[in-house]
């Protein structure tokens, strides 16, 4: 039985404390916490939803999701991942936190490793523990998810059951290249460990850098099995509709799991996620210009405060600034929090070695990024004086 002191929070519940905040303050909290962005979905999502409704589009679909959908999501992984999946080497799930849950859940059992590199986004390491999973190995990375290859491989050992890559990643807008892929792929082969690939950001990828999926990998599609959603690219968090594609015994496996689970993802909402498929490139091209500009807009603003240490995201939507005074990031949070009126997830959350850092996103609304920007500036000025 797991302790609720030991798993680690998810960023979504500091929403608890900001409301107190607020409501003592008489202020608005500027969130830099959700990790969610603040675009509008395409233009026809809700005609799309409601269309759906009335089309009678009301009941269970099959378990995997509705094959409409898997095919239309076979096109789209070929164009943006190229790799070709069969539909039923598709599964449809309520989010993507629900695949990687459905992915863990089939895969381990107890006394298997699974390697999660640091920092993580929370979940990872959460859904395991929830599972009664015990051995968790933190494998530290370089700053911007940099994978150092020895250390590593040095983690790996025969319980090694799956690692966990998530790029572009949260939370330091790292993006892993080809070549660490590879390196990846090719001790899966070797030492027979799965991949969770977690691409929910693959859109988000600025200054030449590309994303690419351990699947599209020579030898990589048979180890890998890759996450997305219709939630961080789409800005369809709400409708929560992820999905998962992998070879086909453990997509089968996740299908079971989902039976017995949630069923299946809400029907509707699915048929709403296949029409945007239909048209989805100039909208896509949109949000990740949008994104660019925010992200140069908070580069500019944590330049000019020197006490932080901040690299240059290269994709998603978050950056992970480092305090060089060393103030733990619990306390960091707390006083950003209640001084400065700005909500950040401390560094703690996110694994071993980043309890200085915490993650701002980024994709919020210009004129609340600006003020976020000017407050942060202000509070770290009046610490230093
Ligand atoms: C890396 C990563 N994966 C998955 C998710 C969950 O997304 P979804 O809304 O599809 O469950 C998030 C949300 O914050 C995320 O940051």
């Amino acid at each position: 039985m797991w302790s609720k002191k030991d798993i680690p929070i998810s960023p979504v519940s500091i929403t608890d404390m900001v409301r107190l905040v607020e409501r003592r303050d008489n202020v608005k909290v500027i969130r830099f916490d959700l990790a969610e962005p603040c675009f509008d979905p395409p233009e026809n999502a809700v005609n799309f939803t409601c269309k759906a409704v009335l089309e009678g589009y009301n009941r269970y679909s099959p378990t995997k999701g509705l094959l409409e959908l898997r095919e239309g999501l076979k096109l789209f992984l070929e164009e943006t991942r190229g790799v070709s999946y069969n539909p039923e080497e598709i599964i449809v799930t309520p989010g993507s936190k629900f695949s990687s849950y459905c992915v863990f859940a089939s895969l381990l059992k107890p006394g298997d490793e699974v390697i999660l590199l640091t920092p993580f986004w929370s979940s990872f390491k959460a859904i395991p523990m929830l599972l009664g999973i015990k051995n968790i190995r933190e494998v530290l990375t370089d700053p911007l998810y940099k994978i150092n290859h020895e250390r590593f491989q040095n983690a790996v050992t025969r319980k090694t059951k799956l690692v966990v890559l998530n790029t572009p990643n949260n939370p330091t807008g790292g993006v892993l290249d080809k070549s660490d892929l590879k390196f990846i792929v090719d001790l899966a082969v070797e030492k027979g460990f799965y991949i969770l690939s977690d691409e929910v950001d693959w859109a988000y990828t600025y200054d030449g850098h590309v994303h690419y999926s351990p699947a599209a990998i020579s030898n990589g599609f048979e180890k890998t099995i890759l996450t997305d959603s219709f939630s961080k690219v789409f800005s369809m968090t709400g409708w929560r509709v992820g999905f998962a594609a992998g070879p086909r015994n453990i997509i089968d496996r996740m299908n079971i799991v989902q039976q017995h689970t949630v069923t299946a993802p809400v029907t509707f909402a699915q048929k709403a996620c296949l029409d945007i498929l239909s048209e989805y490139k100039e909208y896509v091209k949109t949000v990740v210009g949008l994104a660019l500009r925010k992200r140069n807009t908070i580069i500019e603003g944590l330049k000019k405060i020197s006490r932080l240490e901040t690299p240059v995201p290269q994709g998603a939507f978050y950056i992970f600034p480092r305090d060089r005074c060393k103030l733990n990031s619990e306390t960091l949070a707390m006083e950003l929090l209640n001084k400065a009126h700005v909500a950040v997830s401390p560094g703690t959350i996110f694994g071993e070695g980043s309890e200085y850092n915490f993650r701002i996103c980024y994709a919020l609304p210009d004129e609340d990024l600006k003020e976020g920007v000017e407050r942060l500036q202000a509070f770290f000025e009046s610490a230093s004086t």
